[in-house]
C-alpha cells in the first residue's frame, strides 16, 4: 500500500491545499495530512482547530486521513511507515526551500521521496499568511478558503 504524508502547517487550510489533498488522494492509497505541531509562532488557530478543519474540509476523501506529528518529519514518516512526502509547489520562489528540504530529508531517510504537485493556476499565488492578511483588513477571501474556513477565521481574528 502506498502511503503519502502531506506536512505543513495549515494554519488555516486553503483552497489551493485542498486542491494538493484531492489530486494526492486520486494518486495514492492512502494520504495522511500532517500538521506540524510547535511549528508557527503565532499561529492563529491551535493544532486542534487545524486538525479539525482538515477534518470537515475532507470528509468526502475516503483515503485521506489527518493527524499531527512533532519533530522531525522523516521519523514521523518512518513511523507511519509512508515512503512518500506530497508537497504543492506554486511559483519558481518556492523552489528553493523545497528542494533543500526535500534533499534533507533524503539524506536523512534515503528510503522516502518527495513528491511535488504543481499547484492548479488558480491558487498559484496563494498562501495562508496573504489569507490572513487579506481577511485583517476586512478584504473578501472567499475565493482562497471554503465558506466554512473563512467563518471560523473571521471569527478567530475578531473579525465580522
Ligand atoms: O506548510 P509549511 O509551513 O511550509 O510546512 C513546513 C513543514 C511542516 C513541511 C516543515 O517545516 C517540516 O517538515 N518540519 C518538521 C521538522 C523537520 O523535519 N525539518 C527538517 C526538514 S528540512
Amino acid at each position: 500500500m502506498v502511503t503519502a504524508i502531506y506536512p505543513g502547517s495549515f494554519d488555516p487550510v486553503t483552497r489551493g491545499h485542498l486542491d494538493i489533498i484531492e489530486r494526492a488522494s486520486a494518486t495514492m492509497e492512502k494520504v495522511i495530512v500532517a500538521v506540524l505541531r510547535n511549528g508557527m509562532k503565532n499561529p492563529v488557530f491551535t493544532v486542534e482547530e487545524r486538525v479539525k478543519l482538515l477534518q470537515e474540509e475532507t470528509s468526502h476523501l475516503e483515503n485521506v486521513e489527518i493527524d499531527a506529528f512533532d519533530g522531525l518529519l522523516v521519523d514521523y514518516a518512518k513511523r507511519r511507515s509512508a515512503k512518500i512526502i506530497i508537497r504543492g509547489l506554486r511559483a519558481v520562489t518556492d523552489f528553493e526551500y523545497e528542494l533543500q528540504m526535500s534533499q534533507t530529508n533524503r539524506k536523512l531517510a534515503p528510503d522516502v521521496d518527495t513528491l511535488f504537485f504543481t499547484t492548479s493556476l488558480e491558487y498559484a499565488y496563494l498562501s495562508s499568511s496573504i489569507v490572513k492578511e487579506v481577511a485583517s483588513f476586512g478584504g473578501d477571501i472567499s475565493a482562497f478558503v471554503t465558506p466554512h474556513v473563512e467563518s471560523e477565521l473571521r471569527r478567530k481574528m475578531g473579525l465580522k
